[in-house]
C-alpha cells in the first residue's frame, strides 16, 4: 500500500534550484534571495530576469532587458483581429488564455522562436494583449503599444490602463507587486505548466495550462474574490459581523489561508503596507479598515492569516485597477516564475505520470447494447 495524501499535501515531488517557500516555517526567497529584499530593493525586471536567467542583471544588462521588452510589446495584426473578435464579456482569463494559445500558432516554438525567447515576449506583450481586448470592448479605442515610453512592466501596464503617465507610487505598488507574485515553487499553475512540460510539449502549451489551473478561486483567482468580499462591507463592524456568519457556515473566506505557510505568509505585511500608503493617498473611507478587521477576525476565530492575495486586492483597487485584471496581473508576474520550472523541468525532464488506487466496480462481463434493459 502506498502513502496517499489529499491534494498531494506535503509531498516533495521533484527537486528545484528556483525558489523555497515556508522553510524555517514562514520564509521565501528567489534563488536564494530574501522576499524582502528583492521587493525593498529590486524591480519586477531584475526578478523577471533572475528567474529566467538564473542570476541577477547587472545595471546594462538590465537596461539592454527593458530595451528588449519595450520592442516585445507588439502585437501581430492576426492576434488583434482576435482581440476584437472575443466577447467584451469574456473575462480577461479567458482572454489571456486564448490569446496567449493564439501567439502559439503565429509565432510557434522552433529554431526562430526559442523557450527564452518566448518566455520574454510573453512577460513584454500579455499587457498589451490584455488592454488592447479591454479598451477596444470598453472605450471603441485601438490602443498602440508603441505610444508608451514606460520601460517598466508595471508603468506599462497602468499607462495603457488609464491612458496616461501613471502615478509614481502607483507604479511602484505594482511593480512590488509584481515581484510578490513572480514564483512560489510547485504550486498547482507551476505544476500543471511543469506536467505539460515533462509529456515534450511546446513552451505556449505549459503556459496555457499554467494560465487555467491559475484562474481558480483557490489559487490565483482569490485575490478577485477577496475584492468582492471586502467591497460588500461599508463598516469594520458589519464586516465582523458578516465573517463571523460566513464561518459559521463553513465558508472559505478569500485570501486567507495557504497549503505551505502555517504561521504567516511573508508576503502579505509587504502588500499590505502599500494598501495602507494607498488607501491614505485614495482617501479611502472605509476599505482598508474593513480589511484589517477581516484579517482579525480570520485570526481570533480560525487562526488563519491573509495571503498575497487579501491585501494585493485593495492595493489594486486603489491603484484604480478594474477587479477583473487582477488576476490577469498576477499571470504577468508569474509568467517568469512558470517559465524558470518550464526550462528547469526540460533540463531534467522524465514524465509526470503518478498513480492512482482504483475504487470502482469490481471486473464484470460486457453488456451488448441490446441488452442492457
Ligand atoms: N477560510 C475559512 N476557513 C479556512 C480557510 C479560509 N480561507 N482556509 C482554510 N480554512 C480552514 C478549512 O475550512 C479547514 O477547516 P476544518 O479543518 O475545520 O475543516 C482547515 O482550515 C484546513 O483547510 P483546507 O482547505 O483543508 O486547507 P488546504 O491546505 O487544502 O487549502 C487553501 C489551502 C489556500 C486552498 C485554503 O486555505 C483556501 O481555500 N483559502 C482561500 C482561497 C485562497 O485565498 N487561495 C489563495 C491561496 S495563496
Amino acid at each position: 500500500m502506498t502513502a496517499k495524501i489529499g491534494g498531494l499535501e506535503g509531498m516533495v515531488v521533484g527537486d528545484t534550484t528556483i525558489s523555497t517557500v515556508g522553510k524555517e516555517g514562514v520564509g521565501l526567497t528567489y534563488r536564494g534571495y530574501d522576499i524582502h529584499d528583492l521587493a525593498k530593493y529590486s524591480t519586477f525586471e531584475e526578478v523577471a530576469y533572475l528567474l529566467i536567467y538564473g542570476e541577477l542583471p547587472t545595471l546594462p544588462q538590465l537596461n539592454a532587458y527593458r530595451d528588449k521588452l519595450v520592442k516585445l510589446r507588439r502585437l501581430p495584426n492576426e492576434l488583434k483581429q482576435l482581440l476584437e473578435a472575443i466577447p467584451g464579456s469574456a473575462h480577461p482569463m479567458e482572454v489571456l488564455r486564448t490569446s496567449v494559445s493564439m501567439l502559439g500558432t503565429l509565432e510557434s516554438e522552433s529554431l526562430q522562436y526559442n523557450g527564452h525567447q518566448i518566455a520574454d515576449r510573453l512577460i513584454a506583450c500579455t499587457p498589451t494583449m490584455l488592454l488592447y481586448w479591454y479598451q477596444f470592448h470598453r472605450n471603441n479605442v485601438r490602443i498602440e503599444a508603441w505610444n508608451c515610453e514606460d520601460h517598466t512592466v508595471a508603468g506599462y501596464f497602468l499607462h495603457l490602463l488609464h491612458g496616461k503617465k501613471p502615478d509614481d507610487e502607483h507604479r511602484r505598488a505594482i511593480d512590488v507587486s509584481l515581484i510578490l507574485y513572480a514564483e512560489h515553487e510547485f504550486n498547482a499553475s507551476t505544476f500543471a505548466a511543469r506536467v505539460t512540460a515533462s509529456t515534450e510539449s511546446d513552451f505556449y502549451s505549459a503556459i496555457v495550462s499554467a494560465i487555467g489551473a491559475l484562474r481558480g478561486a483557490l489559487h490565483g483567482g482569490a485575490n478577485e474574490e477577496a475584492m468582492r468580499l471586502i467591497s460588500q462591507f461599508k463598516t469594520p463592524d458589519q464586516a465582523e459581523a458578516s465573517i463571523k456568519e460566513l464561518l459559521a457556515k463553513k465558508s472559505k473566506i478569500m485570501g486567507f489561508g495557504h497549503r505551505v505557510y502555517k504561521i504567516s505568509d511573508p508576503r502579505s505585511d509587504i502588500i499590505k503596507a502599500w494598501s495602507e500608503k494607498l488607501s491614505k493617498e485614495a482617501r479611502d473611507g472605509y476599505l482598508f479598515a474593513v480589511s484589517e478587521r477581516i484579517e482579525k477576525v480570520m485570526r481570533d476565530e480560525k487562526k488563519l492569516f491573509p495571503n498575497l492575495d487579501f491585501y494585493s486586492a485593495t492595493t489594486y483597487h486603489f491603484c484604480g485597477i478594474p477587479t477583473s485584471l487582477f488576476t490577469p496581473l498576477f499571470v504577468i508576474a508569474r509568467l517568469s516564475g512558470w517559465s524558470a520550472h518550464i526550462f528547469e523541468q526540460r533540463a531534467n525532464n522524465r514524465l509526470i505520470r503518478p498513480d492512482a488506487d482504483y475504487t470502482g466496480p469490481a471486473p464484470r462481463a460486457f453488456v451488448p447494447i441490446e441488452d442492457r434493459g
